[in-house]
């Protein structure tokens, strides 16, 4: 007996206001056309000044639910992926897990924008020690709250959101036919911590602070990593490339996006792209892309998914999923 995950229900959910580059370009020093070539962004939505991290997460949590037809006593761990928790501590999931009214027991995960590829690993892990049968996980963002507005090399990459997805356990076959996570890969390399991180915490300047990141340095060691955790989780499974039918990448950069595919053959019709609308929400965009290719029929049951990500740390990962 095999016991595998599988992903029974999405949701998503983006704060009502939008921020287009237009009106960005009002604030800063840039334009709609610079921040096209070089992300593919054309908007963001942004949170409310009363609307927290766990505000998101808990509307994409309730889509999910209903989308899975599962209710809160069903669930009994709950994981949210979040570098903008609403406190230091405690953890956001506990905030959420009170407000669905789930018994059993929630934290967080912590790897920025690969936080959704290590929580789902993470549910994955408990679901087949038989700690846990049906996770609810999440990956939410209000990375607007700690962007510096008035610079233009960061704050025209990234909006806030949330996604959710509730992943159950069943008895599988074990073998490649299973719906479910068939591989999951994770990595991290604290040498680069530098390169993409955020100048203040509670330990050290006792503020929230503010992102920093040498962006081509980021750009440089994206597209090698995540073809190389790619070719990993496909290796793991015996299964090639041209058998992938979605990549569902993290939203960082279109261009980012462009490469990856390129270098597995995969064409661009078969990449699930928010960053357009979204721009990049951090832990939150693999399930926001996830929901939306799942809820507007593209993804289909028996499909070969890879989620894949890449963010500060550095972290990176991928899961290969059998919808
Ligand atoms: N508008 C106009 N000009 C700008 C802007 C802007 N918003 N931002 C920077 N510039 C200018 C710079 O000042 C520079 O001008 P200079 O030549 O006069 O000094 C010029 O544009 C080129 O700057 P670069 O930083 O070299 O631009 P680059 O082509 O590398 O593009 C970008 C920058 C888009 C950030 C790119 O490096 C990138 O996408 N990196 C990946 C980073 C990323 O996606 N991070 C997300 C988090 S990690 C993750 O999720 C994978």
């Amino acid at each position: 007996m095999t016991i595998r995950s599988r992903i029974i229900g999405c949701g998503s959910y983006l704060p009502s206001n939008v921020l287009t580059n237009e009106e960005l370009s009002r604030r800063v020093d840039t334009t709609d056309e610079w921040i096209v070539a070089r992300t593919g962004i054309r908007q963001r939505h942004i949170a409310a000044e009363n609307e927290t991290t766990s505000d998101l997460a808990y509307h994409a949590a309730v889509q999910a639910m209903e989308h899975a037809r599962v209710s809160a006593s069903d669930i009994d761990m709950i994981i949210v992926a979040t570098a903008t928790p609403d406190n230091t501590f405690p953890a956001t999931a506990t905030k959420i897990q009170h407000r669905l009214g789930v018994v059993g027991f929630a934290f967080d995960v912590q790897a920025v924008c690969s936080g959704f590829v290590y929580a789902l690993t993470t549910a994955d892990m408990y679901i087949r020690n038989g700690q846990a049968k049906t996770v609810l996980v999440i990956g939410a963002e209000t990375f607007s709250r700690i962007l510096d507005w008035e610079d233009r090399r960061t704050c025209v990459l990234f909006g806030d959101g949330a996604g959710a997805v509730i992943v159950q356990g069943y008895e599988g076959t074990g073998t490649i036919e299973d719906q479910g996570i068939l591989a999951s890969r994770l990595h991290s390399d604290g040498s680069k911590y530098e390169l993409l991180y955020v100048d203040g915490g509670p330990s050290s300047t006792q503020t929230v602070g503010h992102l920093q990141m040498e962006g081509r340095e980021v750009f440089r060691h994206a597209v090698t990593n995540l073809a190389s955790v790619i070719r990993e989780v496909l290796a793991d499974t015996g299964i090639d490339a041209e058998q992938i039918d979605w990549l569902v990448p993290h939203q960082a950069n279109q261009r980012i996006l462009d490469g990856t595919a390129r270098k597995f053959g995969i064409s661009p019709d078969r990449v699930v792209v928010t960053v357009d609308r979204h721009a990049n929400t951090s832990a939150a965009s693999i399930p926001l892309a996830l929901s939306e290719a799942v809820h507007d029929g593209r993804i289909k049951r028996g499909d070969i998914v890879v989620l894949e990500a890449m963010g500060g740390g550095f972290t990176w990962g991928a899961s290969l999923v059998r919808w």
